[in-house]
């Protein structure tokens, strides 16, 4: 659909930057901080890109007022950060660690004096070890307890100044790169553990949601999910097949249990054949019923395209690039149900992470539509190899990346679609989790690589000029193809 005139951004239009406490912070043993299981993961030979870790990351911890100032030149609406658990309860439960908490507190206030919304992740992958340990985490329904307990901590201490909130972030990722790849922590592969894992992630967030606006009253809170619409690869009808069984088994798995309060029929019925389900106690669906959110967080990077599989075609266990060498991503899926295969209209990136802001706008129609809910764009953004050039950074690709999927996000808004923010991952270049530090996110470029910290210099790329812009004239708009 071509329109001929946009509607132009809301007024009030969250244009904002993300990111992790882990990927960002550092500080990783500083001021009373008990480990995570990142912490531990990242030590083990060969789990990440050259071995790097988050010890010191881009050390936000002790320089977060010197990025709230560059956030504030930049004339950001609003900023999403994690919060780290470890932090603020060392062991997980119990004894508070008020250095954490005076930390946070410090961020949201400088934020706040600038005008600055801040957007509050509980929970952005880095559990406290100890629950690790004492529990198996994620495994045990125990975590469904003390989540709560650790989030109704947050709502209260800064719940008088932070109004948006993010309950999981991709929870669907950390649910299967923890427990079906192995990729992330606890690096388990065991397919009837994630599904129970992930059933007490769904409680837990459930749980959480449900007690939110007691303490919170004129709060908004959603989870983030990680969004890859899916397209068939052809009109041959098992292509389509694939494609909604991919839709169903990526995607409505989280997203109908978060809105609905229930697990899409097909797939339960492909994982009861398999006695894969989750044990499923008294009062379960009760609770996932009064989860429902505010809003839909949506982390989006790509589109997934698929065909058919047969019966004896590939798993979920192909090379996922993490080294930026394109073109070393290997096809995955599910026997029976969906291949993944690249989309021949699509440009891709080193890390083969297929360009599309289209996309965007197709997922975000088919999310409103089904789940009749805001939407807020807790993540967007291209990864890419920056170069540092004198002083100045050209990353002229990330212009273009964003302006086209803010023009595909203004489209969704004529369309009828309620964007409430965007959030770009990122705002200073951090720590890409398996891919270290050389693919880059930031409109800040910081100076460290993998084998060096140097003095984590903070320079401006072009893209940081541009996005100043962007938010100055709320938009790209009036720029001469914005509206056709
Ligand atoms: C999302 C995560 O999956 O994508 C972020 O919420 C992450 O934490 C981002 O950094 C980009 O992924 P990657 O693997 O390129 O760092």
């Amino acid at each position: 659909m071509k329109h001929e005139t946009l509607k132009p951004f809301p007024r009030d239009f969250l244009w904002g930057a993300a990111s992790a406490a882990y990927q960002v912070e550092g500080a990783w043993d500083q001021d009373g901080r008990g480990p995570s299981i990142w912490d531990e993961f990242v030590r083990i030979p060969g789990k990440t890109f050259k071995g790097t870790n988050g010890d010191v990351a881009v050390d936000h911890y002790n320089r977060f007022r010197e990025d709230v100032a560059l956030m504030s030149e930049m004339g950001l609406k609003t900023y999403r950060f994690s919060i780290s658990w470890s932090r603020v309860f060392p062991d997980g439960t119990g004894e508070p660690n008020e250095a954490g908490f005076r930390f946070y507190d410090e961020l949201i206030d400088a934020l706040k004096a600038e005008g600055i919304e801040p957007i509050v992740t509980l929970y952005h992958w880095d559990l406290p070890l100890a629950l690790q340990n004492r529990y198996g985490g994620w495994e045990s329904r125990q975590i469904i307890e003390d989540f709560h307990a650790y989030s109704l901590a947050l709502f209260k201490r800064y719940g008088d100044r932070v109004k948006y909130w993010v309950t999981l972030n991709e929870q669907n990722i950390f649910i299967k790169f923890g427990y079906k790849t192995a990729l992330h922590p606890p690096g388990v592969q065991d397919d009837k553990r994630m599904y129970q894992a992930n059933h007490h992630a769904n409680l837990a967030n459930a749980k959480v949601i449900s007690d939110f606006h007691a303490i919170v009253p004129n709060g908004k809170i959603g989870p983030s999910f990680a969004y890859a619409p899916a397209y068939p690869a052809s009109a041959n009808p098992a292509d389509v097949l694939a494609y909604e069984n991919a839709e169903e088994y990526q995607s409505h798995w989280w997203l109908d249990v978060y809105m609905d309060g229930v697990y899409p029929q097909a797939t339960w019925n492909h994982l009861a054949a398999r006695g894969l389900t989750p044990e499923i106690e008294e009062g379960d669906f009760e609770l996932l019923a009064k989860g429902r959110p505010d809003f839909i967080g949506v982390n989006y990077y790509r589109t997934e395209t698929y065909e058919a599989n047969p019966l004896d075609g590939v798993g979920e266990q192909g090379t996922f690039n993490t080294t930026g060498v394109k073109g070393t991503m290997e096809s995955t899926g599910v026997p029976g149900r969906f291949r993944t295969v690249r989309n021949p209209h699509l440009e891709a990136t080193n890390w083969d992470w297929e360009i599309d802001p289209t996309g965007l706008r197709i997922g975000l129609r088919r999310l409103v539509n089904r789940y009749r809910l805001p939407v807020l764009i807790s993540e967007n953004g291209l990864g890419e190899f920056d170069k540092l050039e004198g002083d100045s950074i050209d990353d002229s690709y990330r212009i273009v990346y964003l302006e086209a999927h803010i023009k595909a996000i203004q489209e969704a808004i004529t369309d009828g679609v309620d964007v409430i923010g965007y959030c770009v991952w990122s705002f200073t270049d951090l720590l890409s989790w398996l891919n270290g530090y050389q693919k880059r996110y930031g409109f800040v470029y910081v100076d460290r690589d993998e084998d060096d910290v140097k003095e984590l210099k903070r320079l401006k790329k072009d893209s940081f000029y541009w996005y100043q812009q962007v938010i100055e004239q709320n938009g790209i708009y009036p720029s001469p193809d914005a509206v056709r």
